[in-house]
């Protein structure tokens, strides 16, 4: 699989994003593989849990933005890619999920977290939702679930101001676990979702789903997902795009 490493050992299923010279920003392909993966982790009964991390120093920036840009563009359907197989693979795994976060986690990097069981964030993180800068709203249901957790003007300030979140604050606020120095994050993430793995399996999948509002999230995807597919249409979101593709160009 490319930019995408799954290893299964024991009960545990890690899914590694591998594409650290793009900060491990997610293409359409590598969406596909997570959900295939995790489609499989949710119905192996071996498996009981699963570890999400990032290679290099840094866990994920983001949607790969030159996917935004050639669904702005009309040069391919959004709707169609693999982020809504994605998102449904993510928000409806019945096994637990566990995110180890270095580094910056921007965009999905963020808003998958709220769908992860446990999650363990280096202290000197860096958590941003920059959606409205980029003329974006806020997706993968994340409208609903961050203002449950933190509340409704630290998150506008989070979507809106582009403001961001240490990983200190993001486990004082309760989008994390625990907050480490970053070399022991990994290990910490990993011990944690190994112990998942080995408890009574049929008593974990009952209470995380005992736990999880899906309807309340399967609603909210369907109407961030509407106006996500609005806001990508309009100049705004163009030219950040094309903003971003041009910052490193000659003139930069
Ligand atoms: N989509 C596509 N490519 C991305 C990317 C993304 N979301 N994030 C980083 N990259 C690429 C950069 O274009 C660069 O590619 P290049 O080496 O071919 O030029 C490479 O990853 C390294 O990033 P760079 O910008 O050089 O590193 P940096 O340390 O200066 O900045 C970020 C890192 C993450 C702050 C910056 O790349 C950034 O702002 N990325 C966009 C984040 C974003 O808005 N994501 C979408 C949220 S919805």
């Amino acid at each position: 699989m490319g930019d995408i490493r799954v290893e299964t050992a024991g009960r545990l299923m890690t899914i590694t994003l591998d594409r650290a010279a793009k900060k491990n920003a997610i293409t359409d392909a590598m969406y596909g593989d997570i959900a295939a993966a995790l489609n499989s982790a949710a119905g192996d009964p071996g498996i009981g849990a699963v570890l999400i991390r990032g290679d290099g120093p840094d866990f994920c920036a983001g949607n790969d933005i030159s996917m935004f840009a050639a669904s702005a563009a009309g040069e391919s359907d959004i709707s169609a890619s693999h982020v809504g197989p994605f998102l449904r693979a993510l928000t409806t795994c019945p096994k637990p999920i566990v995110a180890a976060v270095t580094g910056r986690a921007i965009g999905i990097g963020v808003t998958m977290l709220l769908h992860c069981d446990l999650v363990y964030v280096a202290t000197d993180a860096q958590l941003s939702t920059p959606f409205i800068d980029l003329g974006l709203v806020p997706e993968a249901a994340s409208a609903l679930l961050i203002p449950t957790r933190i509340g409704h003007v630290r998150s506008f300030a989070l979507f809106a101001l582009g403001e961001k979140m240490s990983g200190a604050e993001a486990a004082t606020l309760g989008i994390a676990n625990k907050a480490l120095p970053a070399e022991e994050v990994g290990a910490a993430a990993e011990a944690a979702a190994r112990t998942l793995a080995a408890k009574p399996l049929s008593a974990v999948i009952a209470t995380k789903a005992l736990m999880r509002d899906t309807g309340a999230i399967e609603a909210a995807l369907a109407a961030d997902n509407a106006a996500f597919i609005r806001q990508l249409a309009t100049p705004e979101a163009a030219a950040a795009f094309a903003a971003f593709a041009a910052r490193k160009g000659p003139a930069a």
